[in-house]
Order: C-alpha cells, then sequence, then structure tokens
C-alpha cells in the first residue's frame, strides 16, 4: 500500500501497549489503493475483541498492513460511490481505508451502513469455521460458547436460517435471554450451570475458551462431532482424553482470519454471498447492535468491550 502525501484523514493510533487510554485520534495520510484494491470513505466501522488484544500488543498487524486498528467496515467506494462493507485486516478506525477486491460485499438491502459494519468479522469467521470447517448440516445441533459476544450472536442467527439447533453458553441470565430472543434453542449459564453436565449430543462446537473448556466439549460432543477452536480467552493448553476422540470418531480443527491470504478471504467472500447474504436480506439474520461510538470516543467502545456487559456489537462512526 502507498500513501499520498495530499490528502489526510483521522484515524486511531495506538501509541504504546496499554489501556484504553493510550489510543488517540490523529492525523494520517489518506492510504492509496493499489491496483487490486478500492478506497473506501468509512460510514461505520465494527469494533472486535482482537482489536483489544492489538491494543495491549498481543495481536500486531500482519506484515505490511497498517497498524491502525479495526478489522470490518461499511462505506462507500471513492468514485463510484458503490455502498459495501468489507472484511480488512487493519484500518477500520479512520475514515478511509483500503479493500481487497475480493474482500468487500454489497451492504445487503435494507441495513443501514452501521448494521453492514457489524457483519464483516462475525460472518466470516462464523462461516469459515461453523460451516466450511465444522460443515454444519442441518438438523444439527451447534453448541456456542460466548453466545451473546458478536462472534455469538451472529452464529446463532446463522446457523438457525440454516435449519440447525443451536444451544449456547453465556455469563449472565440476561445475556442468555438475549440469546434464547435472537433463536437459540437452549441456553445455559455458566456462571450457574457446568455446561458439560447437562448437555449432550453435540455435533459441532464453536469454542473462544480454550482452556479446561476443551475436554468438557469433547464430553459432550456425539460420534463424528467437530470442535472448530476460534479462540483460547480461558487458557492456550487443554488436557484431553485421546481415547475418547478415537471412540467418537472426533475432528478438532480451528482457525485465524486475519493473516489469511486475500485469495482465500476472496473465496470465503464468495460463499457468504451465496448463502449469507439470502439470509440477511430476507431478515433471517440480523446484526445484533449494542451500542455505537463517535470515532473520536474510541477509548471509551474499547472500555465498554472490555467491562463485557455488551450484547452483540459495538461500532464506530467516523
Ligand atoms: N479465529 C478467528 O477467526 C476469530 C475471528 C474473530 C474473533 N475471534 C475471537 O472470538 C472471540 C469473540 O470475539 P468477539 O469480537 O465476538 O468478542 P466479544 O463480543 O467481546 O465476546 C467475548 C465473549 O466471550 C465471553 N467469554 C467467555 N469466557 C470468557 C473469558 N474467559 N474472558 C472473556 N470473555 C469470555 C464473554 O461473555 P460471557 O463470559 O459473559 O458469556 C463475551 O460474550 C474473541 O476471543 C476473538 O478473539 C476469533
Amino acid at each position: 500500500m502507498t500513501l499520498q502525501t495530499q490528502q489526510m484523514m483521522k484515524a486511531a493510533h495506538i501509541r504504546y501497549p496499554g489501556g484504553p487510554e493510550v489510543i488517540e485520534i490523529k492525523e494520517f495520510y489518506t492510504p492509496t489503493p493499489d491496483p487490486d484494491e478500492v478506497l473506501v470513505r468509512i460510514h461505520a466501522a465494527g469494533v472486535n475483541r482482537p482489536d483489544l488484544l492489538q491494543r495491549l500488543g498481543k495481536y500486531p498487524p500482519p506484515p505490511g498492513v497498517t497498524d491502525i486498528p479495526g478489522l470490518e467496515i461499511a462505506g462507500e467506494i471513492v468514485g463510484t460511490g458503490e455502498k459495501v462493507c468489507a472484511l480488512i485486516s487493519g484500518g477500520g478506525y479512520a475514515e478511509y481505508a483500503v479493500v481487497p477486491k475480493g474482500q468487500y460485499l454489497p451492504i445487503p438491502h435494507g441495513l443501514t451502513a452501521i448494521e453492514a459494519a457489524a457483519l464483516p468479522e462475525a460472518v466470516f469467521t462464523v462461516w469459515n469455521n461453523v460451516f466450511v470447517r465444522g460443515a454444519l448440516k442441518p438438523g444439527e445441533t451447534l453448541l456456542v460458547h460466548g453466545g451473546s459476544s458478536g462472534i455469538g450472536t451472529t452464529a446463532i442467527q446463522m446457523a438457525k436460517a440454516h435449519g440447525a439447533k443451536v444451544i449456547v453458553t453465556a455469563g449472565s441470565d440476561e445475556k442468555c435471554a438475549a440469546c434464547l430472543k435472537l433463536g437459540a434453542n437452549q441456553a445455559v449459564n455458566y456462571k450457574t450451570q457446568d455446561f458439560s453436565k447437562v448437555l449432550s449430543g453435540i455435533d459441532v462446537v464453536l469454542d473462544m475458551v480454550g482452556g479446561n473448556y476443551v475436554g468438557k466439549n469433547i464430553e459432550v460432543l456425539r460420534d463424528g462431532g467437530r470442535h472448530v477452536s476460534i479462540a483460547s480467552m480461558g487458557g492456550t493448553k487443554a488436557e484431553i482424553d485421546i481415547r475418547t476422540i478415537m471412540q467418537k470418531r472426533l475432528v478438532l480443527t480451528g482457525s485465524t482470519l486475519r493473516n489469511r491470504p486475500v485469495a482465500e478471504k476472496t473465496a470465503l467472500a464468495q460463499g457468504i454471498r451465496e448463502t449469507v447474504w439470502p439470509w440477511i436480506e430476507t431478515g433471517k439474520v440480523k446484526p445484533a447492535i449494542f451500542k455505537t461510538f463517535p470515532l473520536d470516543q474510541v477509548a471509551k467502545a474499547h472500555e465498554a468491550l472490555e467491562k463485557g456487559d455488551h450484547i452483540g456489537k459495538i461500532v464506530l462512526i467516523p
């Protein structure tokens, strides 16, 4: 990505690793798109948990990617005015960002830019992990940990639209109720119940906790079940019984998104456009927006996500 000297824009800058107070808004050069990219004027940008890790210095941008945080945006392509939302590897907390041509999709009919900005990171992650890697089939049962998260609220709706049964875990009765309202068939408050004691017969687990959840997930999976890891908020190490994997013929898999080549993200975008966009346009999947903040209150947005009371997504407006 090259920069042009004339035009400036406002964007977020992480001064050094630390708390929300280390993010400031400052002037940057507006990026110039390469021939295989477009420049998007950003109307809204999603805030995701990986952004908190980047701020803490634990999730640096891939080589060659701007260190402006922000993994998803919605806005209009400069020059054509086309309204799009896009998955990006960085640069979303800004007025403009460059986007590889394979990584944007039209804003679904009927959605605002704020709603559209809340889609890419969660939809790509759920599509990639639950549908491609986890191969969830209609009629099967999906267990989603962190059901009220940005990822979780999307996973519930996409799996239901696909004709699957969805069970979630979440950390409060209020969060459990919100998940049921979004279509989950069952919600377990993990603070008052051990999910592994009350659940069984799960076909696919979408796990963002790791640690001691992995062994419990393996217990509740049925024969031929798939265990998909997308994060390890509860620890990166797990002790598991290898015999259970053999006896139940389980598949343990997982993936990350940000570091994957553009060609792989483009392939995911095509599948999403064919299958998920119709669900969104017919109202079966709707982004759950918790709160919006102006870009210059990005520190407050991070505080809110860190606090963890949110249900659904937090979105910044430049
Ligand atoms: N691999 C990938 O491709 C990929 C892509 C995007 C995001 N992710 C990961 O997916 C996870 C969800 O992302 P998000 O943006 O949707 O985050 P988010 O909205 O902040 O959600 C995190 C959720 O996890 C729950 N949780 C369970 N155990 C937790 C723990 N030990 N510490 C903190 N929270 C815990 C929280 O609520 P309760 O505990 O109250 O239920 C909360 O709902 C993050 O870990 C993120 O890094 C992975």
